[in-house]
């Protein structure tokens, strides 16, 4: 069978990550196809899109950090540079985070996650529950503290989504809207994918940017396939009518009884309300027990939140990985790249995916911020030779 297509690069997956691959790639002179039933769907569809590298950092997690930081630095240019190729708005609001403690317990692990912070380089300010409170007056009246971290910033991933699509279109990119079904080889080398009508697309080098479904695409070596499992996250949008605005003046998040609560204020109105972490595999039923633990937490830190037209719940799925980072370029399989499992941190780290996987396609080589990040971190030989 001739091929139906030819790119010199096509991306598997048309959400935020392999639009903006495409977009790079498209840019730096490459024919390039992205092969998505849906491109600008995914979990870009639900995600709070807040850029939150200093109130998201984990213990553990240090090496993630320096690359979501070089991301957050590219935000400003990147936001600029896609709004002026597309005209589209990205709701990009530079309005700072603060993460409060509602009990002593919390008080505690906030303070630890300050002294992580301060460690690491990383700005960001102890304030006292009054503090906390003239800054946010809707907050509950039993804050005990909280961090002001005006670095970490949010855009609206729709938006985002959306323009993505628009800059491919306009950068030359061929949209083939239908799922991918397989990889196909020639002589033990990556060149194509057929898709589910029965096309195949074939390419110099092929990008694997599935999200949650990249551990999926038949056809892709057992000791190649991404380690990527769907971590679900049921989230809420509320609408703040205009009487009560400014409702929130910035994100406001907290660790309620163990689990991550944030709200997201859009200068639209949209109020996001996120998100649980469920290992349910495939699911993404919005349940009444992920409502109301939402509403419940919420509640407990903005009392006013139960004024609220709750206008939207929805579950999406964070592509998770074994380590919490994602896993950039090339792959043990010639001809086979990947971009995946972002995890939380799928919005915040999609300018510099796109700058290390246009570098890769271009020079075979991650830029330096990505190397740690390469797939081959996971390879049989390398976790061999680690545990001897
Ligand atoms: N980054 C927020 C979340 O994954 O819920």
């Amino acid at each position: 069978m001739s091929p139906t297509h030819t790119s010199d690069v096509l991306v598997v997956g048309g959400g935020i990550i392999g639009l903006v691959t495409a977009w790079r790639a498209a840019q730096r002179g490459f024919a390039t196809a992205v092969v998505d039933p849906d491109p600008g769907g995914g979990a870009a569809q639900v995600a709070a899109g807040m850029l939150a590298a200093v109130t998201e950092l984990h213990y553990g997690e240090q090496t993630l950090l320096g690359l979501n930081l070089a991301s957050a630095r590219r935000y400003p240019d990147f936001a600029a540079e896609l709004t002026e190729a597309t005209g589209h708005d990205l709701g990009y609001r530079r309005c700072g985070t603060l993460a409060v403690a509602l009990d002593a317990d919390d008080r505690a692990q906030l303070r630890e996650l300050h002294a992580l912070q301060r460690r690491s380089g990383l700005e960001s300010e102890w304030l006292n529950g009054r503090e906390c409170r003239r800054l946010e007056p809707m907050l509950a009246p039993g804050v005990r503290g909280g961090l002001r971290v005006d670095g970490d910033h949010q855009i609206d991933p729709r938006r985002l989504a959306k323009a993505l699509v628009v800059a491919c279109e306009r950068a030359g990119v061929v949209f083939h809207r239908v799922w991918a079904e397989r990889l196909f080889l020639v002589r033990g080398r990556a060149a194509g994918v057929v898709t589910r009508d029965g096309a195949e697309l074939a390419a110099g080098q092929i990008v694997l940017a599935g999200g949650s479904l990249s551990g999926q695409l038949a056809g892709v070596p057992d000791d190649v396939l991404p380690p990527v499992r769907p971590v679900k996250g049921q989230v809420l949008r509320l609408t703040v009518p205009k009487r009560y605005a400014p409702f929130l003046s910035r994100t406001v998040r907290a660790v309620v009884r163990g689990s991550q609560i944030y709200l997201v204020p859009r200068e639209s109105g949209e109020l996001v309300v996120g998100a649980t972490s469920e290992e349910l595999g495939w699911d993404t039923t919005v349940t009444a027990g992920g409502v109301y633990e939402l509403l419940r937490d919420a509640h407990e830190l903005v009392p006013g939140i139960t004024e609220l037209p709750l206008t939207e719940t929805r579950a999406g799925l964070r592509p998770g990985s074994p380590d919490n980072a994602p896993l950039l370029g090339p792959t043990e399989l010639d001809g086979l790249l990947l971009a995946t499992g972002h995890f939380r941190n799928g919005v915040l780290l999609t300018p510099v995916t796109g700058d290390a996987m246009a570098h890769v396609l271009t020079t075979g080589e991650l830029p330096d911020e990505a190397r740690p990040f390469t797939p081959r971190r996971f390879s049989t030989a390398v976790l061999t030779e680690q545990s001897a």
